[in-house]
């Protein structure tokens, strides 16, 4: 299959200064928590996105200069000749593909930790930051802009001798120090660069033109540049007012701009990156769009662009010249490979869940991802997204029990390691687990995907058979002829109001009662809530009770939640979406109650304590309704009694029973598409059930590459 004609202008190179990108595919930059530090991970993960298509393959924020730490979070730095050594190691394997390698210089300015290095940053004006308590900055002289100025030349330079072909002059999410300049949020000067726009413009032109200078014919300019923060105040930038004028005032200085919208602060990026939640795709169209009479210069835009149909009428509007992905790429990292193939319905399109930036969000840990369970797995266990060996003990059938996440992707795993017979067995009549009902919750369509693009992997796989409506025993298990059997039965919510503060039941949590519901009760059984009070307990603090509280809402109850935590849904602050959610039950008049717990439940209410669950009760709430969000349990009685059985199942052939996902413990969706995919990809191991290690990025005394490449067993070393 090749590709329709229609994608051709996908296809077509475009010139960025003295540089040509091969294609309209632009990941840009977004963190991973390798940075620097981990070398390896980082160039085998943006070589893979190289390798997948994606014509332009950037790094993550990348610190100029040691004033710019922000520790725990880790990212590129271009500090020093050893930065420069293992930023080469990513330039090389994207160049491996052809494609273009850009870095993102970056300065925090009022931003930052010191963690690392224990020295105060110097920024715009003498503010404290609002990423990291107890961190004020120094206010800049005229001296001291000129050093820092200096620092961008200096890495600029260093990005050069590293093999980067684009240097990224950053002023978007986040604040970096160009935008804190320019926006009067954070900049209070009153010499030549505060106060009019000219002044407040100034460090960001003068810092381009000198950074183009510094790198002369080697490398384009990108210029990364927020055009809008989305405030309602007079302190942020506005598309109409300074965001075009900027474009104008320094147009020609960049060779491609890379605009977005949103950001102004650490704690507000992730709602701007948008949740598939609150943001469709291509949804920032209408500010970008107004750039283009400003501009004689390339454009490229973000808005999560999976649909090669969207990406097309974008280019062909003018909206944008190049394509860009952040979580496109990570969920996909051979989406463009796919388009050019013929092969869209193969495309595993992000699903805006933002588990990605939330990894971010909290301290910087390795970013995950929900579909795609090889991401930052390419160096350290060796997995490709797209290629899979067959495994050894691949003329043996396997029967995996539960067709939810973790099920799903191990069947496909394994149908493409060429098992012989893959028999996914649910007893429920279609695949999905429990996200045949999460993804009826207000917000969370787009989850979907989860569920229909292993569907069409299934359906591709002539080994990989979906049997549904099959509850199966462990009787049924033994007798059903499969030598390996895996069981992926999921979780269930529980109903009794065990909960992460008190660690007990609650009084009168009776489900028999016919006023106490769990999630599964609401949405999968689809029973009738009684009353027009609802009150939900949220003790898990993610989708389910704000989704529920939306949900029942629309319904017509009167809503009430209550949470134990003092800001109500914190996961999905990580995920940049609380803020859409609170304000959402808010405007359809649900209460919200944080810093409490139920300590008691009645026909006609519920009592409330203090948040540490053991203070009695203090205040009551009036419903006819309770809905328990605050716990899940393994649905595990089938793996245990299979365990229990292992000597008659070894008698019937079964030489293995393994379990994958929920089952195991209840997680993130991420966590069990992982488990699955993990557990497939080692099936030929000498004992699947435990994990092979992976290589351990860090420094080991006296090891070398090769040292390295032996515990993975495959893989070129990087030289
Ligand atoms: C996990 C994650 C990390 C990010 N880190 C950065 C970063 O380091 N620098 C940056 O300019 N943008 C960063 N971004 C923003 C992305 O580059 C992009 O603008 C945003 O995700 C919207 O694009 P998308 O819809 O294609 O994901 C990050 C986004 C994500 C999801
Ligand atoms: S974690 Fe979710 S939002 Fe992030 S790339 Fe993966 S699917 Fe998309």
């Amino acid at each position: 299959m090749g590709r329709d004609p229609k994608y051709d202008i996908l296809f077509e190179p475009i010139q960025i200064g003295p540089k040509t990108a091969r294609n309209r595919f632009y990941q840009t930059p977004h963190a991973t928590g390798m940075g620097t530090q981990y070398p390896a991970q980082q160039a085998y993960n943006r070589g893979i996105r190289a390798e997948g298509g994606w014509g332009v393959v950037n790094t993550e924020y990348c610190s100029i200069h040691p004033e710019s730490d922000d520790t725990p979070w880790i990212g590129a730095r271009l500090w020093d000749e050893g930065d420069v050594r293992n930023l080469a190691a990513m330039c090389d394997k994207v160049h491996e593909h052809g494609s273009l390698a850009g870095v993102e210089l970056h300065f925090g300015g009022a931003n930052y930790s010191g963690y690392e290095g224990r020295l105060a940053a110097r920024g715009v004006s003498q503010i404290p930051s609002k990423a990291f308590w107890m961190r004020s900055c120094s206010a800049m002289d005229k001296e001291e802009i000129r050093e820092l100025q200096g620092f961008y030349v200096a890495a600029a330079k260093r990005a050069v001798s590293a093999g980067f072909d684009l240097v990224i002059v950053y002023g978007a999410e986040a604040s970096p120090i160009p935008l804190q300049f320019l926006m009067p949020y954070f900049n209070r000067r009153t010499d030549e660069y505060g106060g009019s726009f000219e002044n407040r413009a100034r460090f960001y032109k003068e810092t381009i033109e000198l950074v183009r200078e510094a790198v002369g014919d080697d490398c384009g300019i990108v210029v990364r540049f927020s055009v809008d923060n989305l405030r309602d105040d007079d302190l942020g930038i506005r598309v109409e007012e300074d965001g075009t004028r900027f474009v104008e005032h320094v147009d020609h200085l960049v060779d491609l701009w890379d605009l977005q919208v949103g950001g102004p602060t650490l704690s507000e990026w992730l709602v701007a990156v948008g949740a598939s939640s609150f943001r469709q795709e291509n949804w920032q169209r209408d500010w970008i769009a107004q750039v283009r009479p400003h501009t004689t210069k390339p454009i490229v835009g973000v808005g999560r662009f999976t649909n090669p149909d969207t990406m097309v009428a974008a280019l062909r509007s003018g909206q944008l010249d190049m394509i860009g992905g952040a979580r496109p790429s990570i969920a996909d990292p051979f989406l463009p490979a796919k388009i050019e193939d013929g092969r869209i319905a193969d495309i595993r399109e992000c699903i805006g869940c933002n588990i990605c930036g939330g990894r971010v969000n909290q301290g910087g840990a390795p970013v995950v991802c929900t579909q795609n369970a090889t991401f930052l797995e390419e160096y350290r266990r060796g997995w490709h997204p797209e290629k899979f060996s067959r495994a050894s003990n691949s003329d043996n059938d396997v029967l995996v029990i539960g067709a939810g996440p973790a099920g799903m992707e191990c069947a496909v795993v394994l149908g493409k390691r060429g098992m012989r017979r893959v028999h996914l067995v649910d007893a429920e009549s279609e695949l999905g687990g429990n996200m045949r009902w999460i993804t009826k919750l207000p917000g969370r369509g787009e989850w979907s995907r989860v569920v229909n693009y292993r569907k069409i992997q299934i359906d591709q796989l002539p080994n990989v058979e979906f049997i549904p409506g099959k509850r199966l025993d462990a009787e049924d298990v033994a007798e059903y002829g499969a030598e390996i059997v895996i069981v992926a039965t999921g979780s269930y919510w529980d109903g009794d109001g065990t909960n992460v503060s008190s660690r007990l039941p609650i009084d009168g949590a009776n489900p028999q009662a016919g006023n106490v519901f769990t999630p599964e009760q609401i949405m999968a059984e689809e029973q009738d809530v009684p009353g027009p009070r609802v009150v939900i307990f949220d003790s898990d603090g993610y989708f389910m009770a704000a989704g529920l509280g939306e949900k029942l809402a629309r319904e017509g109850h009167a809503v009430t939640i209550v949470s134990p935590f003092h800001d109500m849904f914190p996961y999905l602050s990580f995920t940049g979406e609380a803020g859409h959610f609170r304000g959402t039950l808010e405007s359809l008049g649900v209460t919200l109650i944080a810093g409490h717990v139920l300590t008691e439940i009645h026909l006609d209410g519920v009592a409330l304590g203090g948040s540490d669950g053991r203070t009695a009760s203090i205040t009551s709430v009036e419903a006819e309704c309770v809905v328990l969000v605050t716990q899940r349990q393994s649905d595990d009685e089938l793996y245990r009694e299979l365990k229990r059985n292992r000597e008659a199942l070894a008698r019937e052939g079964v030489v293995g029973v393994y379990r994958i996902g929920d089952c195991v413990a209840p997680r993130l969706i991420t966590d069990c598409v992982f488990d699955g995919h993990r557990l497939a990809r080692e099936i030929d191991s000498s004992d699947p059930a435990v994990p092979l290690p992976y290589i351990r990025e860090h420094r080991i005394m006296g090891a070398s590459d090769e040292y390295y490449d032996a515990i993975l067993g495959n893989g070129p070393a990087i030289a």
